[in-house]
């Protein structure tokens, strides 16, 4: 595929951006040289102008204008952008030039050394978020972990958030994009055929005219975003699968503390400590062979991931019996109760940690 001149159609959503619309196309069209590319806008009927100014620009760039008169926001226009474009490389990229076009440029070029995806990232040496206030910087960071954390397809990625990114068209044969999300990158990160990414540094500049779209309200969309492709990435089947396995350690631990104990072979507190760490045993096992089947383990072998698994489930312990204790004395729940949130919270805590650690 080396040095083959794949035709690349860049996709830019826009609404009221005529302004930032001829500074767009002439950086993008100095970026990529003599570079066979067009630009599809796709606009939701801007009433500032954004088409007509698009209209006049067509005489000197490649440029053409998708107009959709029922607003249906972001990701929507970038996903039929995608079934609109011609090219067999696609990409995404803002329209107010907080992506800078020169970044096109990098990132064809990583594409054209062998990756199927790639991502302009303000999070690996050399990239940037500019001048973000403190707190704007920790919202996006907490975002991008919470991605890592419930999405394994996006822990090798710095940036899943980012909205400027080059790829194949080929990736996404066979998939299919909920418009629901507006970050379409997360959506391809976890439901396409990708087999090599590569990030590529920029530095996320100011708005050059108009006012962002998007608000602080879009983080509850973020969280059901994530929640939803849990489900279609099948994440959520390991949930399940962990309950289930649970439940059967449970059965185990409670047999065996009642064995010990029954026939006096052990006092029922050490019969408890042997009846755990044999669920546990247990319970890895079973996670090992069936829940995180085929997830990727580099570097850990079966014993250091039973040690994990060990140290996680002991952490659970504590952090039941921590709650157990704590709500029952001091805001008088019935202890039944404690005892529901403590089994609800070392759960959580059980199923994220070894997701993240155990079965890295
Ligand atoms: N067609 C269409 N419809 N385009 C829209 C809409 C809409 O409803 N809302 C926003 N856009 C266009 C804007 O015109 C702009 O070109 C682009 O989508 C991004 O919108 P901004 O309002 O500038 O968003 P932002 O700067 O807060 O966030 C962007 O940058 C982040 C960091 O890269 C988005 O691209 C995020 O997805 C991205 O993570
Ligand atoms: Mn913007």
């Amino acid at each position: 595929m080396k040095n083959s001149k794949l035709h690349l159609s860049i996709i830019i959503p826009t609404y009221n951006e005529v302004a930032n619309i001829h500074p767009l196309l002439e950086r993008i069209h100095i970026a990529l040289k003599s570079y066979p590319y067009d630009v599809l806008i796709v606009d939701d009927n801007s009433p500032d102008g954004t088409a007509a100014e698009v209209g006049r620009l067509a005489a000197d760039f490649p440029v053409t204008v998708v107009v959709r008169t029922d607003k249906r926001g972001l990701a929507s226009a970038v996903v039929d952008g995608f079934s609109l474009a011609q090219g067999q490389l696609l990409a995404v990229m803002d329209a107010d030039l907080q992506h800078p076009p020169e970044v096109m440029a990098d990132l064809l070029t990583a594409c054209q050394n062998g990756a199927d995806l790639t991502i302009a990232s303000r999070y690996i040496p050399g990239g940037s978020v500019g001048n973000w206030s403190a707190f704007r910087r920790f919202i996006s960071s907490g975002a991008g972990w919470l991605a890592h954390l419930l999405l394994p397809q996006t822990r090798s990625v710095k940036d899943p958030m980012s909205g400027c990114f080059l790829f194949r068209r080929e990736i996404l044969q066979g998939t299919s994009l909920s418009p629901v999300g507006y970050k379409i990158l997360l959506e391809i990160l976890c439901l396409s055929n990708t087999q090599q990414i590569k990030e590529v540094p920029y530095r996320f500049e100011n708005r050059r005219a108009g006012q962002t779209k998007l608000s602080l309200l879009t983080q509850g969309d973020y969280l059901r975003h994530l929640f939803s492709l849990m489900r279609r990435s099948g994440e959520h089947k390991r949930i399940i699968i962990f309950i289930a396995v649970g439940a059967s350690g449970s059965i185990v631990n409670l047999s065996i503390l009642a064995l010990l104990t029954e026939n006096g072979l052990l006092p029922y507190l050490a019969s408890g400590a042997v009846a755990f760490e044999t669920a546990v045993i247990w319970n890895f096992i079973l996670n090992d062979r069936f829940t995180f089947k085929g997830r990727v383990t580099t570097g850990s072998n079966y014993i250091g991931r039973l040690a994990r698994f060990n140290l996680v489930s002991l952490g659970g312990l504590v952090i039941y019996l921590g709650i157990l204790g704590l709500l029952t004395e001091t805001t008088g729940f019935h202890y039944i109760i404690s005892a529901a949130i403590g089994i609800i919270a070392a759960f959580g805590w059980n199923f994220l940690s070894n997701s993240w650690w155990t079965w890295r």
